[in-house]
């Protein structure tokens, strides 16, 4: 029973190139799929875009077998507390959300939550906190209720404890199969950039503790857009990113794809 677990889509910039992605997957790969998982980042501006991109992605597989959770980009022209309306749109397009939900497939459980990052990833919170104020797009593009101000670094910091804390509890829980963690952020530090950068802290945070604690049997991820992996203890550790199109060469897709295929 495959899962293909995928990240990154910004299917809406693949759209606008008249290019789909999961045209390059054989038809009978979407027969045979259990589910879709959508890792975060289908699109920016989610209130407009996320239901033709939904019914689009309904064209090659049943919605009802569709899960999405939101990356930072789906809260782009939209609010860091809008999950509801994004539930809302993706139950109107028969498809599942999945922000922090356990997705059972045959004797599997997928853990689903963006997660964001704790900016500790260096050592030093503050300092990248003042540093993703002014840099990280985030800051510019997501909002909050109640006023409809700019978030700041510390109300993803929030998301992020009450995201692990999930997480940590679903992972204590005893569990007779396999458990495959999926988020939107990366969980481990060499992952990340070649060379230590400070954008390092936005993109991911570390979480080898929590991996060895728990040892589920992989933990799938995005958001950086390059395509690694490792293995830290017994979890195979892998970004599953497709890319912007800009990045990803014609007839590259299927193979990026591929990276998210699970089996149950
Ligand atoms: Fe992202």
């Amino acid at each position: 029973m495959p899962v293909l677990i995928t990240a990154d889509l910004h299917l809406d910039q693949w759209l606008e190139e008249g290019r789909d992605p999961f045209a390059a997957l054989p038809p009978e790969t979407f027969a045979t799929l259990d589910a879709l998982i959508i890792a975060g980042d289908l699109a920016d501006k989610p209130k407009i875009r996320w239901p033709r991109l939904l019914r689009h992605l309904g064209r090659h597989i049943d919605p009802a077998r569709i899960h999405v959770f939101p990356g930072n980009h789906d809260y782009y022209h939209h609010v860091i507390d809008g999950d509801d309306r994004l539930a809302e749109l993706t139950a109107q397009a028969g498809a599942n959300f999945a922000q922090k939900a356990e997705i059972a497939v045959g004797n599997t459980r997928f853990l689903c939550c963006t997660l964001w990052t704790d900016f500790a990833l260096h050592g030093a919170p503050a300092m990248a906190m003042t540093f993703a104020r002014t840099r990280m797009n985030d800051c510019r593009y997501i909002r909050k209720t109640p006023r409809y101000g700019k978030i700041q670094p510390s109300d993803t910091v929030l998301v992020h404890r009450d995201h692990r804390r999930w997480l940590e509890d679903q992972l204590t829980k005893p569990f007779a199969g396999k458990t495959v963690v999926v988020t939107h952020h990366c969980p481990h530090p060499e992952l990340l950039s070649d060379t230590p950068s400070d954008f390092d802290p936005i993109y991911g945070s570390d979480l080898r503790a929590l991996i060895a604690k728990h040892n589920p049997d992989a933990w799938l991820f995005g958001h950086t857009h390059r395509q690694r992996e490792t293995i830290e203890g017994d979890t195979i550790v892998r970004n599953v990113s497709l890319g912007y199109p800009s990045e990803v060469e014609a007839g590259q897709e299927a193979e990026l794809l591929m990276r998210g295929i699970t089996e149950t």
